[in-house]
């Protein structure tokens, strides 16, 4: 897979200017190296390193995502209610694919799972994220760690 499917890599024209968020999606490229890893490489831990990897995804999802949409919400960011759509779609489609691996434990399924990611690191980060670039900043961006954010220990809510 990741012969046909070369990871991308994080490289700094991929920073959005916001600290807390390139952290976040440099967790995201790592996040998909271990997916290709975990599917490529068979052995006793890939069960618990797949639902490792699983929970990795479902935490950034939950906590990264609300993050920039507060940071968006916050900002009255043009293309708000496009980006929430395009980050519901993601979650959808990682959600329909979790459910059939666990259904099915199938490993083609945490492939599909690792394409996904990587189709998402090539164009959701690299162009959908790049443009809020300059209306998010460092001050207007909620900085505490993903797990918080994930764990639903937000307090600031968005009016
Ligand atoms: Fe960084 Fe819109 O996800």
């Amino acid at each position: 897979m990741n012969q046909t499917n070369p990871l991308p890599e994080w490289t700094d024209d991929l920073s959005v200017n916001v600290e807390i968020i390139d952290e976040d999606h440099q967790a995201f490229f790592r996040l998909a190296a271990l997916m290709n890893d975990v599917t490529s490489t068979p052995d006793n831990d890939q069960p618990y390193l797949i639902e490792t990897s699983i929970n990795i995804l479902e935490e950034y999802i939950e906590g990264h995502f609300l993050r920039e949409q507060k940071a968006m919400a916050k900002a009255d960011y043009a293309y708000l209610v496009e980006h929430i759509a395009a980050h519901d779609a993601f979650a959808d489609r990682v959600t329909r694919i979790i459910q059939d691996y666990r259904q099915t434990g199938s490993i083609e399924k945490i492939g599909t799972l690792a394409h996904l990611v990587t189709d998402w690191l090539n164009n959701h980060i690299r162009v959908v994220d790049a443009q809020y670039k300059g209306i998010l900043t460092n001050a207007n961006v909620d900085d505490r760690p993903l797990v918080y954010m994930a764990a639903g220990l937000d307090t600031e809510l968005v009016s």
